[in-house]
Formats: C-alpha cells, structure tokens, sequence
C-alpha cells in the first residue's frame, strides 16, 4: 500500500513520516509531497520517495498523486489561501484515484468560532462532496505553539493572553503525528470523525505555571480583553493577520473552543498525551 504525505517537509508532516516508517511502514512505499525538494534530502536519502507539487499546481498533485493508496492531508499554512489550495489537493486525489484521505483539521471545525475554522469546515465540505473514503483529524492546539516566544515570556516573567478561564487541551505535535499514522495504517476509517486533545486541560494561567517550571523563571499570566491582546501582538511587531488569528484563538479558548474530553487521541495513541512541561523543557 502506498501512503502520500503532503507537508512532508512541515513539522507535523516530518513527524508523520518517521512515524509511519517506525511502525513498519517501507519508506519505498511513503511519497512525501512537497513544495520543495532540497528541503526533503534527508528523506530521499531515508528511501522515502519525494515528488515535487506546490499547492496552487493542480497537474503537479495529480502527477505526485499517483499510484497513492491513501493521503494524509496536512491543512497548508498559507492562511486565507488553503480552500484554493486543499480544493486543488482534493481534485488531484479524485482524479488520480486515490482511496483514502485523512485530513488534519480543527477541533469542532463545523461549529469552531476560531478565524481559522472556516478553512478547514470548507476543506472537510469539500471531502465530503468529492466522495472520496475520508477520515477527519481534528487536532486541537499544539503545545509548541508556547515554545516560540518562551525565553521571552521567562525573561519577562508574563504570559499574556486573552484565554480567561477557558481550558486548553492541548497536546504535543509528535502525539497528533502518531495519531495520523494510526488512521493510516488501520482500516475500516472511513467516516471516522476525531476530535483530538490532550488529556492535560489546563487554563493560561496554568500554562504560565508548566512554564515557570520548566524555565526556573516565575512566569505569571496576564489576561487581556481580546482587542488589546491583539493590539498587544501587534504592538510586539507581529503583522496583523497574525495578531487577529492568535486573538481569535484565544478567543476560542475562552469559548472552551480548544478544549475536548472525547479521548480520541489518547485511544488512537493506546498512551496518555505528551505534558506540556515536557514539550516547554525540549524547546529550551
Ligand atoms: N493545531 C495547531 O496548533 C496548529 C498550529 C500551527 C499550524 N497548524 C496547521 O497544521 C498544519 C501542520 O502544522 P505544522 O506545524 O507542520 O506546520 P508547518 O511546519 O508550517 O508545515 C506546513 C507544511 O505545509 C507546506 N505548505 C504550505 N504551503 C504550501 C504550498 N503552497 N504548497 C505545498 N506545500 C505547502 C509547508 O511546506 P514547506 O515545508 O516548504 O514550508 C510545510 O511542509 C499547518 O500547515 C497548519 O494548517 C496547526
């Protein structure tokens, strides 16, 4: 059986793969799709078969598609771009006659109020209408999403944030990985729908707590209205698509948005989810 990863020179993409090869899968049978080749030496030179499509080049998927058996999807990055792009993905895998697709959204993504959803509830839309076998992967937040800015918030001692009291069952890239990889290689998937969290439902304050004990630095939270988190992010020097997206998120925290008991994760993985501390700790 041949299993496609798109992304596969993304984080979670990358992960995916060297799982699929750690539970057995032949590299030979593994297709990285990605955007460029010289990022994915590394998986040339591990057997993994690597063929060149950009998202925006609709004949270039259906080439790199074919001969797949099933495709992991992973939602691409360029935000307000992705229903063009995943629509291109999605005809590609039709017309090459792929069997299977799983695709990584977001959690709830047909009722999520998060500005990100409304991509992925079009991306799930479009599945559905394709008649392709699907699985749906809905990942809740990662906790490297916490790591980029970690010296800072220690150096300062603040995390700020617009979550309130909402709960955050976050969980590490390597679990939703590992959960992709499950899907995968099992069958009888298709319709499957999951709504992927870690077991660790903590609030930011919380969370300013896992990073105070994993820096040594006392980090406190701060909670902001929505605006002025926003005018926050981008008063940091974030451009201001992003500073809307992450206010929004934290919106959708607040919400309980990014939070879900339903164990999806932790059965697809037979393993409770990855701390967060642990994932603040690797990134140090
Ligand atoms: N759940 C969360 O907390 C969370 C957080 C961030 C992102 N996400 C979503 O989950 C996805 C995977 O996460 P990640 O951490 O692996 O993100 P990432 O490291 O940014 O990986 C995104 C992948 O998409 C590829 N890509 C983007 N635009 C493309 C295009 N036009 N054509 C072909 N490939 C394209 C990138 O290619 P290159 O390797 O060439 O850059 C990269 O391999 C993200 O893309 C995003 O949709 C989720």
């Amino acid at each position: 059986m041949t299993i496609a990863v798109t992304g596969a020179t993304g984080h979670l993409g990358r992960l995916a793969v060297d799982v699929l090869i750690a539970r057995g899968a032949d590299p030979a049978d593994l297709v990285a799709v990605v955007r460029d080749p010289a990022k994915a030496t590394d998986l040339t030179a591990r057997g993994v078969v690597v063929r060149q499509a950009d998202y925006a080049d609709r004949p270039a998927l259906e080439a790199a598609l074919a001969g797949v058996d099933k495709l992991l999807l992973i939602s691409g990055s360029e935000v307000g771009r992705r229903i063009a792009q995943h629509t291109n993905i999605i005809d590609a895998a039709k017309a090459a006659g792929v069997g299977f697709v799983a695709y990584t959204s977001v959690l709830d993504a047909q009722n999520s109020p998060v500005s990100l959803a409304p991509e992925h509830k079009a991306t799930e839309d479009l599945l559905a209408a394709s008649g392709i076998d699907h699985a749906l992967l809905r990942n809740g937040w990662y906790w490297e999403n916490y790591t980029n800015d970690l010296a800072g918030n220690a150096e300062r001692g603040v995390l700020a944030g617009a979550g309130g009291d909402g709960r955050l069952a976050a969980a590490a890239r390597v679990d939703y990985a590992e959960a992709a990889a499950a899907v995968l290689l099992a069958d009888g998937q298709a319709g499957k729908v999951y709504e992927l969290g870690g077991d660790e439902r903590i609030t930011l304050a919380e969370l300013a707590g896992r990073m105070s004990e994993a820096t040594g630095e006392a980090v406190v939270y701060q909670d902001l209205p929505t605006e002025q988190f926003q005018a926050a992010l981008e008063g940091a020097g974030l451009p201001a698509p992003i500073a809307e997206m992450l206010a929004s998120a934290d919106a959708g925290i607040k919400a309980g948005a990014l939070d879900t008991t339903s164990g999806d994760l932790q059965r697809l993985i037979g393993r409770n989810s990855t701390p967060a501390v642990e994932v603040l700790r690797a990134a140090l």
